[in-house]
Formats: structure tokens, C-alpha cells, sequence
């Protein structure tokens, strides 16, 4: 297809003077194209073709050891102003980071394709979703958007001649010399090379150097989120680090609730959990972000933007995902697993031990399949991920695809805490779950060096490497929004803790299907139907209102529904100290919450 779109034509043919690549592709989102992207990767030696009758159409590859997971302290929200990126964010001024940033892009792509692809994120035309752009010299990259996003010729259809489009420029970073190739290596630019950078008043994107995950699918966190969640404020909706679940109870009635968790607290599990609580089922809209908009009626309808999971390997077996065990039977990419002898993967937490035979590890070298003899080498890298279509998920929601969006009852907001937080307890309003919102943290173990035992690590929202601006504004549209539908409009909010420890150190909660006798919970909560406690904190179940799983006790369950006075209050002093970091841009709303539950703590 012809592009007609004018603003679009001038801003490729401008970077391929700049990039300097021997062709520039316009990618079209078919399935040869797709393929095509993958034999290119496999012939180079980088990609491993799996089993066609264990894993057909999958397949794996290896990054470089330096380019395994998101680069946190190359990201940038380049705004006008440093105040404007907040203390959340790494700031630089946007002329100089553009400036350093063109002398890289200058002949980076030498020796490469240049790929344009258009993308929607969001069902393509859906008045949530939003259109992007990204410029990539990675076949890689091309192949995983696929997954991750809806590409091609329908995109540039609805972009037509002058539709708005985010541009996303994004370079591995690695110019070939004339003759010189890949060597089937996975190319990258050193550390101190590699910029991943927002300018929110462009919305514009370009990242340079990586070709992992979140640093180079464009899409995903940079548009999804930190560009998103500035647009969101500008235009009055929700973009959001949550999963979208919907929720059926034995009667048919059918609820969604979206959930945010810090990265690593078990979301793609919950968005595909199986329930234990008989009758009632459980479905996936999205695993990881929530755009949300109110509607004429005033009901928040929310979209996953994404079109497939880019799920973390580990851990994830029959037994703790299975519905993402079966989503990644076929046409996934893996990257930075380990390869079994017969060509499958596997990983430390499968669910079961590795093969007999030869294991490759995640950088390419034999396995020693006794690690204490050479300590706790694992065979996958704790980062590794499966790329896999949504639509493959045994969970998959109907509706996961409606344009409109699903209307949202409840929020959950949750980290690990294995002290002081119970199980679940539920906001009186719409500004005390902004406050439980602005207090999510996990907790830092031992294990963690450098920071004490104990101490909340907070992770507001979820969102603290996400937010495209200053957080203290990011709370303020939250409050905001509350302001926009009726208070029984709007969505309940509650604040999950699966991680509860008991004083030995063991989990009190099973977690995973068990979670659904709190989904229960909330589901009757927003029904009316469920009995609650008013406590200081919020209102809370009774221990009889939750129905007990095995191998909790009685005792266990009124611990993890009970109220810690004395945590709280050291609770309420650690969120001063939090809150402190926002300075006069903390709302003055939160301020409040935080004395109110003071005054009842006393
Ligand atoms: C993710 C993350 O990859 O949150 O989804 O880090
Ligand atoms: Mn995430």
C-alpha cells in the first residue's frame, strides 16, 4: 500500500538520510512478512528454529549478555523542564540529549534495513486506541510488534492523509562496515550509548542501542505508557500499568477489574488465573496496561492496547499459568531461555527438571546442570520471555477486542508486603484509593543489598518507571478524575496483599487460583451483596466472608485479615517521607488522607 500520509513520508525519508540504511521497507502486518522476518533471523544465525511438532512456529533467540531487560538509568523524560519529568525521572535538556542522540543515529543504520512499521495500539480504529509509527533496524523488532501490536496496511488506512501518529525512532545501534555481518550475534551498543528517550510535548520517541523488550518494542511501555499517560492527562483519560480481567460469578453476571502491581508481583498470572471458588470463572482482557476513557454515560471503559503478552519464562509452569502455558504452544518467540536437545525450551521453574541430554543456557554455552559445583548459574536468564498472540490464550475475553472497551467495577492495587498490609481491604472513596493507589510498594528483602531489610520500596501506581511526567501532577489526574461520573459510577478501589509472611518466613496466602476468593469478594462488594468491617484502614471482609482455602487456618486467615495498628503507624511515617519527594506538587487532597488515617491509627 501507497502511504499518502505527507507528515509521515518527509519524517522517513528525512531518518533514511540520517540512518543512512542500504533499503527502507514499509511493513505491511502479514503473516509472509512475519515469516519472511523470522527466516531473515534464523539464516543469520540468530534465531534457532524449534520442534515443528512441540513448538510449531516458534522460535529462539539470544541477546547479548549487557542487553537482557529494561535500562532504567538510560531512560529519559526529556521535557522542556526538569521540573516537568518530576523526581521520578531521569531528566535531560531535550536540544542537548536530541543533539548527542542525531550524532548516533548519523549512518547508524549502515549496512541495514531500514523497516517502517505502522501501528495501532488499540483495536485499529477503537476511539481509545492511538497510531504509532516506529522506525526499527531490527528484523527482531519487526517480528515481535507483530505479536505485541496490530501492524500494517489497515493502520495506514485509518492514519489516511493526515492522521495523528506517534513517532518512534529506534536504532540496535550497531552500523555495519562494508562486507561486515551480524556473525549470528545479537547486535547492541555499549551501556553508556544506549538512551532511551521520551519528549512529551512531541510525543515523539527515540531509543537508541538496545534491542530488548520494552527498550526497542516501541509500542509498549514508551507509547503505551510514558507517552500515553501525558496524553491521558492533556486529554482527560487513564493510561494505565494494570492488567484487565473479567470476572463471572455462578449466576452468569459478569464484572472486569483492572489491577496494578509492580513488574514482577505476579499480573499475567492473575490476569489468567483458573479460580478454585466453583462456579465462577475468570477471563483475560489484558496482562499488563489499561487505557481508559469515561463514556457518554459516564462508565469507565477501558482497552488493553496490546495484541499479545510479553510474559516473563520463569517460574510460569502447568502449575502457576497454564492458560499462558497453552498461549505459547505455537508461534511465540523466545528469547533467553534455555534450548533442550530435541529444540524446546526450557526454564528454572517449568515445572519440571530439565531433559536428559544436552541443555544450551541462555548465552549460547552447555548447561552444567549441577550448579552448586559453579554456583547459582541458571540455565534461562531470570529476564527471559515469551512474545505470544493474545488470541491464543484458553483465557481470552470475548470482549478483549471490543472498540468500545469494558466497563471497569473495581481497581486493586497491590505490591509484596509481607508485614503490616492484610489480604484485602477496600477504600472508603474515590480519593482514598487514589492515596492506596500513591502508596504501592513492595517490600525489600534481605537479598536486596544496599537498602535495609523491611523498608517499602515504592512504586506508585505501578508506575514509577512508567509515568511520562511529574508524579505529583500524575496523583493530581488521578483526583481528577474522580470528579468526572458519579461517585456510583465510579470504579471501587481495593488494596490486594498476596505476600504475607508468617514469622517463620513462609507464605500465609497459597496465592494463584486461590486468588480468586478474594476476586469473590470484591466482585460482591461492588454488587452490594458482600459484608464489610469499617476499620482504619478501610473496610475489610470479615474472616467469614472469605472462604478459607486449604491449608490455611483459621488463625491464618484472621491474621491476614486483621488490622496491624502499630505497622500502620510506622507505615504512615515511611508515606511522609515518600510524599516528601513530591513537595509542593503532592495534591493536597493525599495530604489529607494521609492525616485522616493518622487521626484513626491514634
Ligand atoms: C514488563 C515490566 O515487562 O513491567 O511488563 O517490566
Ligand atoms: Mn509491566
Amino acid at each position: 500500500m501507497i502511504c499518502n500520509h505527507g507528515k509521515l513520508n518527509r519524517w522517513v525519508e528525512e531518518l533514511a538520510r540520517l540512518c543512512r540504511p542500504d533499503a527502507v521497507v514499509w511493513c505491511d502486518g502479514s503473516r509472509r512478512e512475519y515469516d519472511e522476518m523470522i527466516a531473515i533471523t534464523v539464516r543469520s544465525g540468530m534465531a534457532t528454529q524449534l520442534d515443528p511438532v512441540k513448538r510449531p512456529g516458534c522460535v529462539l533467540f539470544r541477546s547479548h549478555p549487557s542487553d537482557v531487560a529494561r535500562v532504567e538509568n538510560r531512560t529519559y523524560i526529556a521535557s522542556r523542564t526538569k521540573d516537568e519529568a518530576g523526581p521520578t525521572n531521569n531528566w535531560i535538556d531535550p536540544e542537548e540529549l536530541k543533539a548527542t542522540m542525531r550524532g548516533l543515529y548519523d549512518g547508524c543504520m549502515a549496512g541495514r534495513t531500514m523497516y517502517v512499521i505502522p501501528f495501532s495500539m488499540g483495536p485499529v480504529g477503537s476511539p481509545i486506541a492511538k497510531i504509532g509509527v516506529e522506525i526499527t533496524d531490527s528484523p527482531y523488532v519487526v517480528a515481535n510488534m507483530h505479536v505485541m501490536t496490530r501492524v500494517g496496511d489497515r493502520v495506514l488506512e485509518v492514519l489516511g492523509e493526515e492522521g495523528e501518529f506517534v513517532p518512534c525512532l529506534h536504532s540496535v545501534g550497531k552500523p555495519l562496515a562494508p562486507g561486515e555481518d551480524d556473525g549470528g550475534l545479537w547486535p547492541c551498543a555499549p551501556l553508556d550509548q544506549k538512551y532511551i528517550s521520551h519528549f512529551p510535548e512531541e510525543r515523539t520517541i527515540w531509543s537508541y542501542g538496545s534491542g530488548y523488550g520494552g527498550n526497542a518494542l516501541l509500542g509498549k511501555k514508551c507509547l503505551a505508557l510514558r507517552i500515553a499517560s501525558v496524553m491521558a492527562r492533556d486529554e482527560g483519560w487513564l493510561a494505565e500499568h494494570m492488567l484487565i480481567l473479567a470476572i463471572t460469578n455462578p449466576e452468569g453476571k459478569r464484572r472486569f477489574v483492572a489491577a496494578a502491581f509492580p513488574s514482577a508481583c505476579g499480573k499475567t498470572n492473575l490476569a489468567m488465573l483458573i479460580p478454585t471458588v466453583p462456579g465462577w470463572k475468570v477471563e483475560t482482557v489484558g496482562d499488563d496496561i489499561a487505557w481508559m476513557k469515561f463514556d457518554a454515560d459516564g462508565v469507565l471503559r477501558a482497552i488493553n492496547p496490546e495484541n499479545g503478552f510479553f510474559g516473563v519464562a520463569p517460574g510460569t509452569s502447568m502449575q502457576s499459568n497454564p492458560n499462558a502455558m497453552h498461549s505459547i504452544r505455537r508461534n511465540t518467540i523466545f528469547t533467553n531461555v534455555a534450548l533442550t536437545e530435541d529444540n524446546d525450551i526450557w526454564w528454572e521453574g517449568i515445572g519440571y527438571d530439565a531433559p536428559a541430554g544436552k541443555i544450551i543456557d541462555w548465552k549460547g554455552n552447555e548447561w552444567n546442570r549441577n550448579p552448586e559445583k559453579k554456583g547459582d548459574q541458571v540455565a534461562a536468564h531470570a529476564n527471559s520471555r515469551f512474545t505470544a498472540p493474545a488470541r491464543q490464550c484458553p483465557s481470552i475475553a470475548p470482549e478483549w477486542e471490543d472498540p468500545a472497551g469494558v466497563p471497569i467495577s473495581a481497581f486493586l492495587f497491590g505490591g509484596r508486603r509481607p508485614s503490616t498490609v492484610p489480604l484485602v481491604h477496600q477504600a472508603f472513596d474515590w480519593n482514598h484509593g487514589v492515596f492506596l493507589g500513591s502508596i504501592v510498594g513492595s517490600e525489600v528483602t534481605a537479598a536486596a543489598l544496599d537498602l535495609k531489610a523491611g523498608t517499602v520500596r515504592r512504586d506508585p501506581f505501578a508506575m514509577l518507571p512508567f509515568c511520562g511526567y511529574h508524579m505529583g501532577d500524575y496523583f493530581a489526574h488521578w483526583i481528577r478524575m474522580g470528579t468526572r461520573t458519579t461517585a456510583e459510577k465510579l470504579p471501587k478501589i481495593f488494596y490486594v496483599n498476596w505476600f504475607r509472611k508468617s514469622s517463620d518466613g513462609k507464605f500465609i496466602w497459597p496465592g494463584y487460583g486461590e486468588n480468586s476468593r478474594v476476586l469473590k469478594w470484591v466482585f460482591e462488594r461492588c454488587e452490594g451483596t458482600a459484608m464489610a468491617l469499617e476499620t482504619e484502614i478501610g473496610f475489610m471482609p470479615t474472616p467469614e466472608a472469605i472462604d478459607r482455602p486449604e491449608g490455611v487456618s483459621e488463625a491464618d486467615l484472621r491474621e491476614l485479615l486483621s488490622v496491624d495498628r502499630e505497622g500502620w503507624r510506622r507505615e504512615a511515617a515511611s508515606i511522609h517521607d515518600h510524599y516528601a519527594s513530591f513537595g509542593d506538587r503532592l495534591p493536597a487532597e493525599l495530604r489529607s488522607q494521609l492525616e485522616a488515617l493518622e487521626k484513626r491509627l491514634q
